[in-house]
Formats: structure tokens, C-alpha cells, sequence
């Protein structure tokens, strides 16, 4: 029997706004449409993982507001396990995303009772967390939750996979429990604490190096349309991005997570499991919102089989 991922992280309820471009600082722009939808990182990934086809329980809180209810119904009706996704007095975590044409966006999450998710209330999971095949983390709940699932990850020897976003100061002693860092490109820089330029293709690999010093095991750095870059001790593999008509780019690192942890799990190579999770990224893309963008197993296969890189990527 497969042993299920687990997600621990943020629920959220997405309020997207279409917009021309994102507003400058100070700006007030009109935009042309609105809509909801179910989001949220860590509720994300784990409706990705269920999309693909791949047992997975997620550990999280909701509001006793209007929005409580239906953002785990969202998961349940997914495929997700959401017996671990409970109530708290307040409201939802919710996210304010303006999306521009050609995808790109801009995101203000309020953690709401995201933020309830206390180092304490992992405790009755141990023996859930402790039979995981792999569990995987964001930043949207407290560090000091991340800080305490990634200590009983290394007690349980259950591989972590944390996806460093939204970014922030992580100490080294958490990223020697880390086996997969998942940065995107802001992220990374946040994380080497340097003020150069941004990863591409080319600078990944030492920005990967840097990281591995930090005492993570293997890294994933997220390149957004020029691709991804995955690294260990081993070495690295570079992986161009698929080419596909992007439309709107919201949970796209979710959906490359939710993809790596599952090939792996499956007993890929780093590459082929890179190769998968760009599938799977490439594809939430071409579809509005954050969790109705997540692709079905079949989808990933056609793409893999008649799909071809970006030439963005090759030419990086
Ligand atoms: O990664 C995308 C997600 O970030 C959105 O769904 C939003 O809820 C924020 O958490």
C-alpha cells in the first residue's frame, strides 16, 4: 500500500482581480474582472497531489466564518483526507491577487486562522505524520509550526519538503531537516541574502550551491518560465520549462511541488522527477484560479509525450 504525502499548511480563499498590468506603488487601477476562488499553498498542493491520482491527508485550520466550510469542502471533494483540517473561532486565511495578462501576478495573503496552526496541534498527528511517505510545508502558517513538523520529521525519518514561500529568514538548524528546498526566484535570493541578480539558468547552479550550504539535502529552484533547476551533492540538472499558452500563473509552485513530491515518491531520477513536476507546472498555468488549474494525471502524460520546452528556456 502507498504511504500518503502530507501537507501541513495554509487554506485560503483567493479573491482575484483581472488587471491590464499590476499597479505601481500608489497607483489605482480598474480592473476587468473578479472572481473567487479556493487557494491557499499548502490546500494547493494537496489538491494537486489528489487531481494526480496520489494519496494525500493535509493537516490544517479554517474560520468558523462563511468561507470555513467550503474551503474544506473544496479538499474533500478533491480526494483530499481533511479529517486533520478543523475549525478555529475567526476567519478564513484569505488572499488578494490582482492577475495580469500574459499570467503574472501579485499576491497579499492575511494568514487568518492559518495562523491558529500552533507547534501544539501536530501533536496528536505524530503517528499519521510518522507512517507519511513525505511531508510537505510552506510558510504560510507559523514558523514555529514549520520549526516543530521539522523536527518530528527527522524523528519519524520521513522526507520534508519545504517550499520556502512566502519568502523569509530561515535559520540553518531548519534547513539541515530539509531534504527538498523549493524555492522561486525571489525566494532564493531571500534565502542566499544577497542582493544579485536573480537565478537563471545559468547563475542556478552556484545559487543552488549556496543553498546546499546552508545544509539542505537537494534543492528545486523554481525559474518560473525559464524553467527549474534541481541540485544535491551528486550534482544538478537543469529543466527547461514546457511550452504552453499561460493565462494565469497563480499556484504554479504549488502545482511543481505537489508534481516533484509525487515522482519521487514513484522512485524517479531527479531529472525525470523535474521533467514531471514542470509538467504539472506548465499545466495549472493554462487554466484561471489556484486549485481548479490543477491537471489531471492524463494531461501530465500528453504533455510529457507530445509536448515540446519553451524556447524562452533553451535560449536562457
Ligand atoms: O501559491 C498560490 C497561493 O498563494 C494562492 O492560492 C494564495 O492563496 C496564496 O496562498
Amino acid at each position: 500500500m502507498l504511504k500518503p504525502i502530507i501537507v501541513v499548511g495554509s487554506i485560503n480563499l483567493d479573491l482575484v482581480v483581472g488587471v491590464q498590468r499590476l499597479p505601481k506603488p500608489g497607483e489605482t487601477l480598474t480592473g476587468h474582472d473578479f472572481e473567487t476562488f479556493f487557494g491557499g499553498k499548502g490546500a494547493n498542493q494537496a489538491v494537486a497531489i489528489a487531481r494526480l491520482g496520489y494519496p494525500v491527508q493535509m493537516i490544517g485550520r479554517v474560520g468558523d466564518d462563511a468561507f470555513g466550510p467550503r474551503l474544506r469542502g473544496a479538499l474533500q471533494q478533491a480526494g483530499v483526507d481533511v479529517r486533520a483540517v478543523r475549525p478555529v473561532r475567526g476567519a478564513s486565511g484569505v488572499a488578494l491577487i490582482a492577475t495580469e495578462r500574459g499570467g503574472q501576478n501579485s499576491i497579499i495573503v492575511v494568514p487568518g486562522s492559518n495562523a491558529a496552526l500552533t507547534p501544539a496541534d501536530l501533536e496528536p498527528y505524530a503517528p499519521r505524520l510518522q507512517c507519511a511517505g513525505m511531508i510537505l510545508c510552506q510558510l504560510e502558517i507559523p514558523l514555529s509550526t514549520v520549526e516543530r513538523l521539522a523536527e518530528m520529521a527527522g524523528q519519524f525519518q520521513v522526507p520534508l519538503m519545504l517550499d520556502p514561500a512566502p519568502a523569509r529568514a530561515l535559520s540553518s538548524r531548519l534547513l539541515r531537516r530539509v531534504t527538498w528546498l523549493t524555492p522561486n526566484e525571489s525566494e532564493a535570493v531571500a534565502l542566499c541574502a544577497t542582493s544579485g541578480p536573480r537565478p537563471t539558468p545559468a547563475n542556478a547552479p552556484s545559487m543552488a550551491d549556496a543553498l546546499l550550504r546552508r545544509g539542505v539535502r537537494n534543492v528545486a529552484l523554481k525559474l518560473g518560465a525559464q524553467g527549474a533547476y534541481l541540485a544535491n551533492a551528486l550534482g544538478g540538472v537543469y529543466i527547461p520549462a514546457w511550452r504552453v499558452t499561460a493565462v494565469d500563473c497563480t499556484a504554479a509552485g504549488d502545482a511543481f511541488n505537489a508534481g516533484l513530491a509525487i515522482a519521487l515518491m514513484e522512485g524517479a531520477t531527479m531529472g525525470q522527477a523535474g521533467r514531471f513536476a514542470a509538467a504539472v507546472a506548465a499545466l495549472s498555468t493554462t487554466q484561471p484560479g489556484a486549485q481548479p488549474s490543477m491537471p489531471t494525471r492524463a494531461s501530465v502524460r500528453r504533455l510529457l509525450k507530445h509536448g515540446s520546452p519553451a524556447a524562452a528556456s533553451l535560449s536562457q
